[in-house]
């Protein structure tokens, strides 16, 4: 029966229904099929007839099935986006993301401030020598200055010599270290370098010290450098000055009071006014370079057949904690924070 077959056709729900009336009607062993193969028992002129009334039905249902096929196709695609397509007023997925250690970012402010007034950015190593770190800053082995900083010394064989500034060891350097403080790169500067200049070092330094909420074993310092002819105690309270009006703002204060660093003299440590919280920050220690130190460069100079270039200059010099900076910039009770913890809920306050 051709229309009971083109309803079920119309009607068939699925691609797979679809697929097995097909097989009913017109596969191998379909029932129009059936109805073909009976084909060679009539007389030729009733096998044209009825040939010709089949294949019309086969066309048909035929027709019939790929329409449906087409609907159902176009109806299942339908589907599918309707299931895949994303609801853009959905919430995002959060990405977690690193930023910028607090250190990282406060060296960074403070080079830009000097970078302002002029100063080259330079670095001295790690791993220092007992002379740049010590002895040439006018702290001869019996000193007692040298129990001011406690060090870490390393072992090392004695043929080992960390470079000396023109790459050849030309003398003995005595014993290896980490260097103490960013000082040493004064004098390595000074024997590379023919004044005037003005130099900015960052970098790490390390202190044998028993850790509490003030002292870190390892810490950055901030040294400055400043070499020329008349240069003054006042040009370096001018740059301090700038320094804290950098940090602080147009209203900042700084004042210096005297102290003693073998390297200076005379010898000044500096604060600066915090107005916000009125009261003074005492940040590091300042001065003008001795002239111990101006000889020993000029020596070590004369050693590597440079002349000498420091005997008729004056200069000064600072150097201060980042770390300390920052623990009372940003009220943090504790320089444990900074490294030993790595508490990302401590870190992430200070995304930028
Ligand atoms: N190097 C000194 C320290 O580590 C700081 C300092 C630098 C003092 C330069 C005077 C001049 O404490």
């Amino acid at each position: 029966d051709t229309q009971a077959a083109l309803q079920a056709i119309a009607e068939a729900s699925s691609l797979e229904a679809l697929q097995q009336l097909k097989a009913q009607y017109l596969g191998k062993n379909g029932l129009l099929t059936g109805e073909m193969k009976t084909l060679g028992q009539l007389a030729p002129q009733e096998r044209r007839e009825r040939g010709r009334v089949l294949n019309e039905i086969k066309q048909r249902l035929e027709q019939a099935l790929a329409e449906r096929s087409h609907t159902l196709e176009a109806q299942a695609l339908e589907a599918q986006l309707e299931q895949e397509s994303v609801d853009v007023s959905l919430p995002g997925y959060a990405f977690p993301s690193g930023g910028t250690h607090l250190i990282s970012q406060m060296q960074a402010e403070l080079l830009g401030i000097f970078r302002r007034m002029g100063f080259s950015v330079v670095e001295g190593p790690e791993v220092e020598s007992e002379f740049f770190n010590f002895d040439a800053l006018n702290i001869p082995p019996w000193h007692p200055a040298r129990d001011m900083q406690d060090t870490f010394w390393l072992e090392g064989s004695s043929e080992f010599r960390i470079h000396a500034p023109g790459g050849q060891p030309t003398r003995d350097q005595g014993r290896l270290l980490l260097r103490t403080h960013t000082s040493p790169m004064q004098v390595r500067y000074m024997v590379e370098h023919t004044p005037p200049f003005k130099i900015v070092v960052p970098g790490r330094v390390f202190r044998y010290e028993q850790t509490d909420a003030s002292h870190e074993a390892m810490f950055y310092q901030l040294e400055g450098l400043v070499v020329g002819e008349g240069i003054t105690m006042a040009d370096l309270k001018g740059a301090i000055t700038e320094l804290a009006r950098g940090l602080f703002g147009s209203e900042a204060r700084v004042r210096f009071q005297p102290t003693y660093f073998p390297f200076v003299e005379p010898g000044a440590q500096f604060g600066m006014w915090w107005a916000e919280r009125e009261r003074w920050l005492e940040l590091g220690g300042s001065g003008m370079v001795h002239p111990n130190v101006f000889r020993a460069v000029d020596e070590y100079r004369e050693q590597m057949g440079r002349p000498r270039a420091y005997e008729t200059l004056t200069g000064w010099a600072f150097g201060f904690g980042i770390e300390r900076l920052a623990l009372l910039r940003y009220g943090i009770p504790d320089i444990r924070y900074f490294y030993q913890q790595n508490r990302l809920s401590f870190l992430r306050q200070f995304k930028p």
